[in-house]
């Protein structure tokens, strides 16, 4: 396929401003799949998604498209909403030449088109602002038409007014994208050279690994080498993906698809490789920010008796999203476990839905905890860590205030955009996790971003349900890393008849822990703590049975 008429892109919004909606009416429109109800938002394919409406992971489709005489291979590359997978996004992004960014014409900007809108303006895409719903009664187009302006530097002239549902314009975005989307600067001269942007696992044929094609071509029977690994692979099958596979003889420059090469663990097919022909090495494209765990728990079987199951499907769980990392854990209490880090809380929330629904595990989950820093002081610990500054992933191996010099504790900046009858109540839910303001500016009459830098742990548990409860689903809320900063950080013990349960170790901030609890060394009862609000302590008590406390 001539490069020329090639055209890569990606649809970014915030959660329900209508992605999945929308690429299901370009799928239809350009015949990649049929048009019946049953077809509904074929893109997002896990049990969770459907049940829940968000995508996590994302899909690819290529499409054909006819436009002044000629067919044009139009490459879509839907992504997740959720900030948690904005990680996801960011990957999508970079087998791109422009993204469609989708706001819903009634809600306007949110804190999350505001994230999305900048990792596609920093890798320099072509942004076309699209705004859904418009068949909806209160959508306000011109309203949101001036925040695009405002905040993101873009003409209202180049907005396109759109109902995803209904179908009206769609076939405009089609000429658009066509129109103000650059074809990949991929070249069929030169030698193959391809991106790895996403990987699946499938039990039969390993893995298969969606690759956008920067250079040359590859055919089957191929050896390929994986640039970061480093091992060779011969190509068995590829194709490209419309939504569902298709294979071919051929991938091309410009072309996005999909290969499998008898790799064996998505390790092997590291989002962000490069791939290139045995013997005929390239310099290697540039990698992604890798993903970073933000949050981390202890999950443990309910019973031990079920921990071979639930190994294989964590194992296969992980297979699949390369972006949750594993640890094993055991504990005298608990058993056999493991410590897993995720990107965010609704990412560790998926994922023991999926635990639950695809494999039928029941698990303790503890705590979340995020990494903490400890500078350490005592010699004799800096010998056995090897260092001086050391992360902490699991609060049972905090080290005693005596041994260190400083805690650290990870941070972020986050974006509220909220109606303004509602800042005050936000106002004081951020102080009360310690958050201070940065700034904050209308993006229209009536409705306000605000900055903040937040301590990560503040808002893992719950921050989230209580602003939007807050702001009656109003506001979103949207957060990036912001580094470290020193904090005065406290471990509390969970006694088990008397003794500490190591894996129920929490840490908590020295400001809130003397609020609540103003005795250090007394033992409070479970009933007297707010500690879990997830779900945590339930578990807890239908473990043990037994009058659990804490103390710290
Ligand atoms: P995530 O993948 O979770 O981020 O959501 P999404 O952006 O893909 O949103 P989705 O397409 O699932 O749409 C969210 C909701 O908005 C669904 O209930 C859709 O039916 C509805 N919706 C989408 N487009 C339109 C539209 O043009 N008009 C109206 N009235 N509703 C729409």
């Amino acid at each position: 396929f001539p490069v020329e008429r090639i055209r890569n892109f990606s649809i970014i919004a915030h959660i329900d401003h209508g992605k999945s909606t929308l690429a299901d009416r370009l799928l239809e429109m350009t015949g990649a799949i049929a048009k019946t109800e049953r077809n509904k938002q074929v893109l997002d394919k896990l049990q969770v998604e459907r049940e829940r409406g968000i995508t996590v992971k994302a899909q690819t489709a290529s499409l054909f498209y006819q436009h002044d005489g000629e067919t044009y291979l139009l490459n879509l590359i839907d992504t997740p909403g959720h900030v948690d997978f904005s990680y996801e996004v960011s990957r999508s992004i970079s087998a791109c030449q422009g993204v469609l960014l989708i706001v819903d014409a009634n809600q306007g900007i949110q804190a999350q088109t505001v994230a999305n809108f900048y990792l596609a303006f920093e890798a320099q895409l072509t942004i076309i602002p699209v705004l859904n719903k418009i068949d909806l009664k209160n959508a306000d187009p011109d309203r949101v038409e001036k925040q695009i302006e405002k905040i993101f530097d873009i003409p209202k002239e180049e907005c396109i007014r759109i109902s995803a549902k209904l179908g009206t314009n769609v076939d405009q975005v089609l000429q658009e994208v066509v129109k103000r989307i650059p074809p990949p600067t991929a070249k069929l001269e030169e030698p193959f050279k391809a991106l790895v942007f996403d990987s699946t696992f499938d039990h039969y044929r390993g893995v298969i690994a969606n690759i956008a094609v920067f250079g040359g071509q590859v055919c089957k029977g191929d050896r390929i080498v994986s640039a970061h690994m480093g091992k060779t692979y011969e190509v068995n099958e590829l194709g490209i993906l419309r939504p569902d596979e298709r294979p071919t003889e051929k991938l091309y420059a410009g072309q996005v698809g999909y290969v499998v090469a008898g790799m064996k663990e998505v390790k092997e097919a590291q989002i962000g490789d490069t791939l290139y022909l045995h013997k005929q090495p390239v310099e290697a494209l540039p990698g992604f920010k890798p993903a970073k765990s933000m949050v981390f728990a202890g999950i443990y079987p309910m019973d031990q008796s079920e921990y071979t199951s639930l190994r294989s499907a964590v194992e296969k769980l992980t297979l699949n999203d390369s972006s949750v990392t594993v640890q094993r854990d055991s504990s005298l209490a608990l058993g056999a476990g493991w410590r897993l880090g995720f990107l965010g809380l609704l990412h560790m929330e998926v994922f023991n839905q999926r635990l639950d629904q695809e494999y039928n595990a029941s698990v303790i989950v503890t705590a979340p905890t995020v990494p903490y820093k400890a500078v350490l002081s005592s010699a004799k610990l800096i010998k056995e860590y090897g260092e001086e500054v050391v992360t902490i992933v699991n609060p049972a191996q905090f080290p005693d205030k005596s041994q260190v010099v400083q805690y650290l504790e990870p941070m972020v900046t986050g974006t509220i955009i909220t109606p303004d009858d509602f800042t005050g109540k936000i106002i004081s839910l951020c102080l009360g996790r310690r958050a201070i303001q940065k700034n904050m500016v209308y993006i229209d009459d009536h409705r306000v971003m605000m900055k903040y830098v937040f301590p990560l742990n503040e808002i893992v548990v719950d921050f989230y349900d209580q602003l939007k409860s807050m702001s009656s689903g109003y506001a979103s809320f949207d957060y990036e890393d912001a580094g470290y900063e020193p904090a005065e950080l406290i471990k509390i013990d969970f006694l088990l008849n008397g003794r500490p349960v190591e894996e129920l170790t929490t840490i908590s901030h020295g400001k809130k822990i003397n609020k609540s609890y103003p005795k250090k060394g007394f033992i409070y009862s479970s009933s007297c703590l707010q500690l879990c609000k997830t779900g945590y302590e339930r578990q807890i008590w239908q473990k043990f049975k037994s009058d659990n406390c804490f103390r710290y």
